[in-house]
């Protein structure tokens, strides 16, 4: 049984197959409107959710299946106190494949391990959201033809925005990405992804903080929000929320075949006189998403693989993060991987590095 926690458990074999598979659906809805008969998808959304947690359910109710869904996370047994382990062993009992969504950082892996059936991360804390990229990936397939030798802007909450480590994760295994990274200073890129990520797959990247230099040279313009929820510091996000805003004047700068993206959900970022820009995808990229998780469905269901198991990972160290899931999570063994410059240690669940005492 194979969960998604991060794009990175895709193959780009198996991103290419969803993206067929995707375009195929779209094409042909009618031959896939049984292919899920019978089977039942929940959807656990302890954080809030518009698009993603409806895209899912559309989703399985276009392949002709069910869904269960807990939406909040005032309504189920984890208020009370369950466990995220406890949670996915037991929705295994009346679910075929769940697809959950959590605050914090390493949830979804947690759930993952405990899961006896297919689990799909749909977003855990600052970290990744893996499904969100596929609904990118069709999006650029869609509008640009190709993921090589593209320059990808990403703008806004890098830090914190889980939509932009796992899209930067996707894009750095094809060729030649030009990554520019538009945010302010207390908002970057972490440290790991420029190393561990970008520069490893010997892509190119650039870190600038105004949106008006940048715009010129993009292919892509990745637009994201300032993840308001994710501050320690209200005072903080108050200050640099409104550091961007893409509007229709700026926009005469860009590039005429520009595509400009954005997860959603907008706060400003985008003024609304953007959105009938031919070049702005953001509301097609929200429906695509609904075709890719069709896909990734549909493929979960019919694969074997197995999760990984413990042994591959170092044991004895502790997470200091406290946005991860090991801190809140009953009895939950902390554990270790070597990252790719073999120096530091890296939480399996959040992939901070371990802290020297
Ligand atoms: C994103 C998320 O949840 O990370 N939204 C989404 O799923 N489309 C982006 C965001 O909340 O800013």
């Amino acid at each position: 049984m194979k969960s998604v926690i991060d794009t990175l458990d895709l193959t780009v074999e198996e991103l290419d197959d969803l993206i067929s598979v995707a375009e195929d659906i779209i094409k042909n809805p009618d031959n896939y409107s049984e292919r899920c008969h019978g089977k039942k998808l929940a959807t656990l959304f302890f954080e809030p959710s518009t698009r993603t947690r409806l895209s899912f359910e559309a989703a399985m109710y276009e392949l002709g299946g069910h869904v269960l869904s807990v939406a909040g996370e005032n309504v189920s047994s984890t208020a009370k106190g369950e466990s995220i382990a406890d949670t996915a062993k037991v929705v295994s009992c009346y679910a075929d494949i769940i697809a959950m969504r959590h605050s914090k950082e390493g949830a979804a892996f947690v759930a993952a391990k405990n899961a006896t059936v297919p689990l799909i991360n749909a977003g855990d804390g600052g970290h990744c959201h893996p499904t969100q990229t596929l609904a990118d990936l069709l999006t650029i397939h869609r509008e640009k033809g190709t993921f090589n030798h593209l320059t990808v802007g990403l703008c806004g909450d890098l830090k914190y925005g889980r939509t932009v480590h796992s899209l930067i994760n996707a894009l750095s295994r094809y060729e030649g990405i030009n990554f520019v990274l538009i945010s302010p200073e207390e908002l970057r890129l972490p440290e790991y992804m420029k190393t561990e990520v970008i520069e490893k797959a010997g892509m190119h990247y650039i870190e600038m903080t105004s949106l008006e230099d940048a715009l010129p040279q993009l292919d892509i313009l990745y637009m994201t929000r300032i993840q308001q929820e994710r501050f320690d510091n209200k005072d903080d996000y108050e200050r640099l929320k409104d550091s961007y805003v893409l509007t229709a004047e700026k926009m005469q700068s860009a590039k005429s075949d520009c595509s400009v993206l954005h997860p959603l959900p907008r706060v400003n970022e985008i003024s609304v006189g953007v959105d009938n820009d031919p070049r702005a995808c953001y509301f097609r990229q929200a429906e695509n998403g609904k075709y890719m998780r069709m896909a990734l469905i549909l493929k979960l269901l019919g694969d074997v693989d197995t999760v990984a198991s413990d042994a591959q990972y170092i044991h004895g160290k502790h997470c200091h993060n406290p946005r991860c899931i090991t801190s809140c999570e009953q009895e939950l063994e902390h554990l270790f991987k070597l990252s790719a410059d073999g120096k530091t240690y890296r939480c399996v669940y959040c992939e901070e590095a371990e802290q020297n005492a």
